[in-house]
């Protein structure tokens, strides 16, 4: 790290056509990590993150909404800005495409781009995807018509148009890649990569005539009706960001120590990004780390999919630095992740409140019963000298990891203290040895735990900056560039301090905080060529004790009536066994009618957390399967007792 003393860190600039979901938090949260880290590791750090808001795509998203475009875009920058700002995101740049410096510094760029002789004119003919503001041949297309990477039906487009001479630099992509072996990360990607440039590279049309919505060419290009190709435009902000064209004195952070992006956006990133800057003489950058999907039930989730989770949804009901280590922890970075809350209630109790949260408590209660809360950490090395080595060892490995991105396993390797400190309390048993008389042990125990709570809540800092101030808070200190040299750096200890008691950090979870969504609430597919995503993503597997986590049962409907003012829902009371029935607001009104389900029997979630809908109380959420031909229930096959256990 010492070689590079300036770190830049970019999320993707998002589009501005819907809201963002948690895989868009999934990006940014990452960033923000390595910003932290590189913070507190005393590195001069600019975060850059922002908004990408021009292009058809976005025009045509206005259009549908009766909204002028900049007035639908501020509207939707807004709500990412705000997002970022509630999750305590420390960029130190939001930009935005709609920037007259970035514009600038987009047009100074296809001049110099021109003037290298990278850039002629002719005419495109072929097929565009809108959705992924992407060209494609002929050849690439599914059925001659459909895009390759969202199934959507691409247009026609045979227009005048800009072309970027991408050919030319195919070489020295190639011999970029080969020189730089991690400059693509995972490191799998780099050689998906490298196959996709070997099999040649066209040039690439870099200006629109058809419609409006972009950054126009530089004045003495004198063709007013074309505006840059929305790839252009965005992935230039980059540079822009640190005022490329304008005022550069930010430029000094440029070559980016890392892009972080998801792997739908990977090939503009590592083919056509590092040509443009091959053509505007710019360093590349240091690494471009793409991170696989957030899917539900397999599926990437998508806002035109209607399969999204909301971020700012869950990071209320579960807090916000549980749902940041849950995403970082739970799927190996590269890789893809299915999003359950069973399996985010599940390291919420098992890592967060079995394994460090409860060794807070446990030293809180020591230190509490044996000695007032004092704490000591003079003799530690006396007694627990292979402890602390051990937990030095982890912690040594630590920095690495993160900077290649296994921020996983350094989760993994971070909890390898904590275990170190819970193993050591069940061994050396400070209440045997209180009854031996061995203070002077007990003491030098608690002084291994709190130096451990100390090492671990610093590192954990960038993961889980509110927590880990709480876990400092309590043994007095405070996270800084300062105690992070001191604690890890120096490898030192604690200085005596009186515990500072605090409530308990992950109070247990016993069920889901959030009500589930509506069975099959998802828009039917158009046509999709999902072969290769099918591939990628592939369902995440769940032990059998999660799945028996949800009570199934069968009940028997005995009253049913319509919500009035509501075109969806029924109101139902289901006897699953238990003395009352269950009152359930089901959303099947248009495919059955209170009669139709009277007396009928039903498979229920039994232990949903109660929610409300139109101000009725629901307990329950029938089982059932939507495609496009409607919904229908799941039942059992034959009749059975109500409540009888489905599993
Ligand atoms: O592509 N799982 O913007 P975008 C994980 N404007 N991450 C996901 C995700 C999912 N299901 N869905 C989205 C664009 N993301 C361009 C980028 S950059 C110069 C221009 C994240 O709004 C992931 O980082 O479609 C992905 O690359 C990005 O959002 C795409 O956001
Ligand atoms: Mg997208």
């Amino acid at each position: 790290m010492s070689c590079h003393k300036n770190v830049y860190i970019t999320t993707p600039i998002y589009y501005v056509n819907d809201i963002a979901h948690i895989g868009h938090a999934y990006t940014t949260i990452i960033a923000d990590t390595l910003a932290r880290y590189s913070r507190m590791s005393g590195l001069d750090t600019f975060f850059l993150t922002g908004t990408d808001e021009h292009g058809q795509k976005i025009e045509e998203s206005a259009k549908a909404k009766g909204k002028s475009t900049q007035a639908y875009a501020d509207e939707i920058s807004a709500t990412f800005k705000n997002l970022w700002d509630d999750f305590h995101i420390s960029y130190d740049k939001f930009i935005r495409t709609t920037d007259k410096d970035h514009k600038i510094g987009v047009q100074k760029a296809f001049s110099v781009m021109h003037d290298n002789g990278d850039i002629y004119k002719d005419v495109y003919k072929g097929h565009y995807c809108i959705s992924c503001e992407t060209f494609f041949p002929k050849t690439q297309l599914v059925d001659d018509e459909f895009c390759p990477e969202c199934g959507k039906s691409t247009v026609i487009v045979e227009e005048e148009s800009y072309f970027f001479k991408l050919s030319k630099y195919q070489d020295k992509l190639l011999e970029w890649y080969h020189n730089n072996p991690d400059c693509i990360l995972p490191k799998s990607k780099r050689n998906e990569v490298i196959r996709f440039v070997e099999s040649g590279l066209d040039d690439l049309s870099i200006t629109r005539t058809s419609f409006d919505w972009g950054v126009k060419l530089p004045e003495n290009f004198n063709d007013p009706k074309h505006v840059m190709y929305v790839w252009l435009d965005a992935l230039m902000n980059y540079v822009t960001a640190l005022g490329y064209g304008t005022d550069e004195k930010n430029m000094r952070y440029w070559p980016a120590r890392i892009h972080l992006i998801g792997k739908d956006i990977l090939r503009f990133h590592a083919i056509y990004w590092p040509a443009f800057l091959m053509s505007l003489g710019l360093p590349l950058p240091k690494h471009i780390a793409a991170h696989g999907w957030w899917t539900r039930d397999g599926e990437k989730m998508s806002k035109s999919k209607g399969n999204a989770v909301n971020p700012r949804e869950v990071a209320n009901a579960y807090g916000l630095d549980n749902f940041r280590y849950f995403l970082l922890r739970e799927v190996p970075f590269g890789g893809d992740g299915d999003f359950s809350q069973k399996a985010l209630i599940d390291r919420i109790n098992s890592d967060l409140g079995n394994d460090l949260g409860n060794l807070l408590n446990r030293l809180i209660g020591m230190s509490e019963k044996y000695f007032e809360g004092n704490v000591d950490c003079i003799n530690v090395n006396k007694f627990y000298r292979a402890e602390l080595d051990e937990v030095e060892a982890s912690i040594e490995k630590l920095e690495p990891m993160l900077f290649e991105m296994q921020i996983h396993r350094y989760l993994e390797e971070l909890w390898r203290p904590l275990s170190v400190a819970n193993k050591a309390i069940d061994r050396y048993q400070p209440w045997t040895l209180m009854k031996e008389g061995k203070e002077e042990e007990v003491m030098a125990l608690n002084g291994l735990i709190a130096v451990i709570l100390a090492k671990v809540a610093t590192m954990l800092y960038p993961i889980m900056p509110e927590i880990s101030a709480k876990i400092a808070g309590a043994l007095h200190f405070q996270i800084s560039h300062a105690s992070w040299n001191h604690l890890i750096k120096e490898k030192n200890m604690l200085d005596p301090f009186k515990l500072e008691k605090i409530p308990p950090l992950f109070p247990r979870i016993e069920e889901p905080l959030l009500a589930q969504s509506e069975p099959g609430n998802k828009k039917p597919e158009t046509k999709t060529a999902k072969k290769e995503e099918q591939k990628n993503t592939g369902v995440a597997l769940i032990g059998i004790d999660q799945f028996f986590q949800a009570s199934l049962k069968v009940g028997t409907v005995i009253e049913a009536e319509e919500v009035p003012k509501s075109s969806k829902l029924l109101l139902l009371q289901v006897d699953i066994g238990e003395e009352n029935p269950r009152q359930v607001v089901a959303g099947i009104k248009e495919w059955y009618s209170a009669e139709d389900i009277l007396g009928t029997q039903v498979c229920m979630v039994a232990n949903l957390k109660p929610a409300k809908l139109m101000g009725l109380k629901s307990e329950g959420m029938l089982l059932a399967a939507k495609d496009s031909e409607g919904l229908s229930l799941i039942r059992p096959e034959k009749p059975k007792t109500a409540g009888t256990p489905i599993g």
